[in-house]
């Protein structure tokens, strides 16, 4: 009698659970189980995978929960370090993804610095799950570099790939630290890489086009030449020190990007150091952050609202910060002849700004950067002058009224 009702009971539990799995158990629970599956791998396999779905970091405290969560969604996006990501256990993962139904797919890119193809993306594809890998390289000490995607058709067809920063250009990051939240590793909180990804796009300094260029104009070797780019370097990296601690963007201007765009250098008869800032992100406080960081304020032209311009002495080297005004379509700074009071604009088509290495330095340039140079600099801007006159030589300036006498000790200052 006993026996015959637990007989019974573990029937109805059976019929149950097999009904439960046949009639509940859609296409949706069954991505879940496969996310399963990926994340009992991931855990037994400790890979290092960086997961970049921080959107849900502050959904839920609760583990269960929240891998519900993320395995309701049909690609995932992961970060990997290069140095965590050897080829050989890259093929032992292979086989166990394989087993549990992925297809591996790699994408490679030119990496410049070596100057051979790399392995910048991983896909890991399944019909309900796909799981994209970026491999970060650290480039300079304090960065890490992304390269660009090219689609095989082959990956069109079997991955689910969105169009998203990540895919849709070279990037360069910052070094970040990471965190451990319900068994999966994130970017540390301190650096939001969904924001820093959309305003990621990297372009490498042309090597060939430096080339081609020393090769007619051999690099200027002498102690001079070579101190002034060594102190020159010296200044760029502490003022984006400070730039950066207050929160300013900026991008390299005139001559500094010249040398960058023609030279992948320094311009060593230049004599100065030019940044460009947009004049929305003024703050106050920057004089005195250059100030004590040991530059000294050697001009002030012009006023934030109108053609503001600042000069900083450090060493023997100028450091001049070029303030940017948008129009509807184009953006200008502007330029003071002090003894006159004559105003000069020069006058830029619209660009957005881009990161590249320069001496291994994190900075933006302004992208595309040809239009610029040649509104700058003309279409010679291959060959050196040396004689270049500020407020003539460029073909973008134009003068633009004086300043009244009245106005003179506002904004004509110079220390
Ligand atoms: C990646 O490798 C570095 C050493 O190269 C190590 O310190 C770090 O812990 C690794 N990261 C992860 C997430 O395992
Ligand atoms: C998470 O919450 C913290 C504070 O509650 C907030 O500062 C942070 O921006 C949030 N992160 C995301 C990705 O929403
Ligand atoms: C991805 O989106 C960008 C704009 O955000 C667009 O320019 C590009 O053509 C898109 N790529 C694909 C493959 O759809
Ligand atoms: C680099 O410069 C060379 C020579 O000027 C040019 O032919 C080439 O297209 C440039 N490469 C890129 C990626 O712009």
């Amino acid at each position: 009698m006993k026996r015959q009702l637990i007989l019974k009971t573990l029937f109805i539990a059976t019929f149950t659970f097999i009904s439960f799995q046949i009639l509940i158990i859609p296409a949706y629970l069954e991505r879940q189980s496969l996310y399963s599956r990926f994340f009992s791998l991931y855990s037994s396999l400790q890979i290092p995978l960086i997961s970049l779905e921080v959107d849900l970091l502050n959904t839920s405290n609760n583990a269960g929960q929240f891998h519900h969560e993320l395995g309701k969604r049909k690609t995932l996006t992961y970060a990997v370090l290069k140095e965590n990501s050897s080829t050989v256990s890259l093929e032992k993962f292979k086989l166990h993804f394989e087993t549990i139904g992925f297809k591996l797919f790699v994408t490679k890119s030119l990496n410049n610095e070596v100057k051979t193809k790399v392995t910048s993306h991983y896909f890991l594809c399944n019909i309900d799950l796909t799981v994209h890998i970026v491999v970060l390289y650290p480039r300079s000490s304090k960065s890490l570099w992304l390269g660009d995607f090219v689609l095989p058709s082959d990956l069109k067809n079997n991955c689910n790939i969105k169009n998203d920063s990540f895919t849709s250009y070279p990037g360069l990051y910052d070094r970040f630290t990471t965190v451990q939240k319900h068994k999966i590793l994130f970017p540390s909180s301190k650096y939001n890489i969904i924001e820093a990804s959309k305003r990621s796009h990297f372009i490498e300094c042309n090597y060939t086009r430096a080339e081609q260029f020393y090769s007619k104009h051999p690099p200027d070797k002498s102690e001079e030449a070579v101190k002034f780019n060594r102190k020159a370097r010296q200044i760029i990296a502490r003022a984006k020190h400070y730039l950066d601690d207050l929160n300013i963007p900026f991008w390299l201007s005139s001559g500094t990007c010249l040398g960058w765009f023609r030279q992948c250098d320094i311009i060593s008869y230049s004599k100065d150091v030019d940044f460009g800032i947009n004049i929305k992100y003024y703050k106050p406080e920057l004089i005195s952050a250059f100030e004590r960081g040991g530059f000294f304020l050697k001009h002030v032209f012009g006023k934030v609202t109108d053609s503001y311009e600042l000069s900083f002495q450090a060493g023997d080297i100028k450091l001049d910060l070029f303030f940017f005004y948008d129009e509807d379509d184009y953006m200008w700074n502007g330029g003071t002849h002090h003894e006159t009071g004559q105003k000069y604009q020069y006058i830029f088509p619209k660009f957005s700004l881009c990161w590249t290495l320069f001496l291994e330095l994190k900075v933006q340039i302004p992208c595309p950067t040809l239009p610029y140079i040649e509104a700058n600099y003309g279409t010679t801007w291959l060959e050196p002058v040396k004689d270049w006159r500020w407020n003539e030589s460029p073909p973008n300036v134009r003068t633009n009224g004086v300043w009244s006498k009245l106005e003179w000790d506002d904004v004509i200052q110079i220390y």
